[in-house]
């Protein structure tokens, strides 16, 4: 689908996700994740994206396929180094509330890719195996 670039669409596209997700049987938890790493990642694509312009478009794409979940984000932005991107996890960040998104995309989630879009842009490619059980706390551990 196509969004324009508000954020009151997240919610709207948060709903459609947990209707994807409903035959899946997930537990709460594992559902809140998943919809949190969604928020995140149009929220960027809206805001540090496409600059909140509603000219811009958000194009999302999200698909179960055999339990496993593969989101996909585009914006119309200038697209952005993902290796730049400050770790929130140094001392320096600890007790900044912002720029934790992409980090806790990747907590969650199997895979998170950022590929620059042709014709400009950024790509984000979310995955999760809804099958693995993989949940957060086990993460690392
Ligand atoms: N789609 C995007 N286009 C351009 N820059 C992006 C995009 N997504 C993320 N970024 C950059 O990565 C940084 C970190 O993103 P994030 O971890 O979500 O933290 P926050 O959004 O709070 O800054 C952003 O501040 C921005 O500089
Ligand atoms: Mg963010």
């Amino acid at each position: 689908m196509s969004l324009s670039s508000r954020f009151e669409n997240i919610e709207m596209a948060q709903h459609l996700c947990g209707k994807l997700l409903d035959p899946e049987n997930l537990s709460d938890e594992t559902r809140h994740w998943i919809l949190m790493a969604l928020r995140e990642a149009l929220a960027n694509a809206i805001k540090h994206g496409n600059g909140q312009d509603r000219a811009k478009r958000v194009h999302l794409e999200m698909d179960v396929t055999a339990r496993i979940l593969r989101i996909h984000v585009r914006d119309e932005g200038e697209g952005f180094d993902p290796e730049k991107v400050e770790d929130p996890l140094a001392p320096e960040n600890r007790f900044k509330t912002s720029g934790r998104g992409i980090f806790y995309m990747k907590t969650f989630m199997d895979e998170v890719r950022f590929q620059r879009a042709e014709g400009g842009g950024m790509e984000l490619f979310l995955t999760k195996n809804l099958a693995g059980g993989k949940e957060k706390e086990e993460k690392g551990s």
